[in-house]
């Protein structure tokens, strides 16, 4: 039997893929400071899983937990909006935190047999072409994505110095259930929360920028097809819709879904810093390598995201 852990295995996408290798019958170790991430996501898996309550910026703690791992995949974060208000901890969580994760990797490498690493579309900055391929430069518009360009070259670096197998996966933005509405929230808990309570979503600039959303379930697939990807070993790949959706187009979507088209109308407030104009990924190289293709369409996704909201706030 495989035995992993999931660094930020608390989280949104990390108890989503708790869940899903567990499936695959796997030994599932969760660690996590439940600093962001809660235990009632890991509800349904619970008794089948270990869960460590530790801090991937101290060594100790991640060292006594990896030991004997056949995989890590490591997502622990703290995420964009967290970095405009407080970067030192964002840079000691996703760099830091992601060098000890080599060093772990690097002292267990005997018997390790793949390191995933959650990246992002951020690390593409503005980008200067569109869908952007893996091979476009570095950029960074927020501290959280340099922090992320950080942690990439570590794990390049280890896998250069080291031969650690690893894995980078850089998804683009990803909702459904458990992306809660939090004082750090994402667009899409942002506009269902206030839809749902009749209120207006609150637009940042003209709402014409654009991002690449995919359903969770299709981002955790996709990461385990990357890991079980041996030709991927020491490179990134796009994790991603491949669909280019603006601001004001998901705010149309969210009204409609709750019914309230011609009652609410979104309101528009000064742009915020670091935003990006345009994101959307070229997917084709999931495609090629693992047969990647989403199957989730947007609004599928959100009807779900909304469900599930319903019974779980
Ligand atoms: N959600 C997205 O749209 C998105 C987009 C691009 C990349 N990602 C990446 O995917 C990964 C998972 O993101 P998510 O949306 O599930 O975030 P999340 O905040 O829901 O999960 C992150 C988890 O990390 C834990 N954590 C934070 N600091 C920690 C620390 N010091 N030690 C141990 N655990 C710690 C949190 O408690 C939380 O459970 C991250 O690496 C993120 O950068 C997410």
């Amino acid at each position: 039997m495989t035995k992993v852990l999931i660094t930020g295995g608390a989280g949104f996408i990390g108890s989503t893929l708790a869940e899903a290798l567990l499936e695959r019958g796997d030994e599932v170790i969760v660690f996590d400071d439940f600093s962001n991430g809660k235990i009632q996501n890991l509800s349904r898996v619970r008794k089948q899983i270990k869960i460590v309550k530790g801090d991937v910026r101290n060594l100790e703690d991640l060292r006594a937990a990896t030991k004997h791992v056949d995989e890590i995949f490591h997502l622990a974060v703290k995420n964009l909006r967290v970095s405009l208000v407080q970067p030192i901890p964002v840079h000691d969580v996703n760099t830091t935190g992601t060098l000890n994760v080599c060093i772990v990797a690097k002292e267990n490498r005997k018997k390790l047999k793949r390191l995933v690493f959650t990246s992002t579309g951020e690390v593409y900055g503005l980008a200067q072409y569109f869908p952007i391929d893996v091979n476009h430069p570095y950029g960074s518009t927020n501290v959280y994505a340099a922090s992320k360009v950080a942690g990439e070259m570590y794990i390049k670096t280890y896998y250069h110095l080291y031969k650690i197998p690893s894995v980078i996966v850089r998804l683009f933005n990803t909702y459904g259930p458990r992306s809660v509405r939090t004082g750090y929230a994402e667009v899409i808990p942002k506009f269902v929360n206030r839809v749902r309570k009749g209120l207006p979503p609150i637009i940042h600039g003209d709402g014409k920028q654009t991002r690449d959303f995919t359903y969770v379930s299709d981002i955790v697939s996709g990461i385990i097809s990357a890991s079980e990807c041996d030709e991927l070993v020491g490179d990134a790949v796009n994790l991603g819709s491949g669909k280019e959706t603006s601001i004001n187009e998901l705010a149309e979507t969210i009204i409609q879904i709750y019914g309230k088209e011609g009652k609410i109308k979104p309101k528009h407030t000064k742009p915020r810093i670091g935003d990006l104009r345009r994101s959307v990924a070229d997917i084709s190289k999931a495609s090629r390598l693992f047969g990647y293709k989403p199957k989730v369409p947007l609004k599928l996704g959100l009807k779900k995201y909304a469900e599930w909201l319903a019974v779980n706030s």
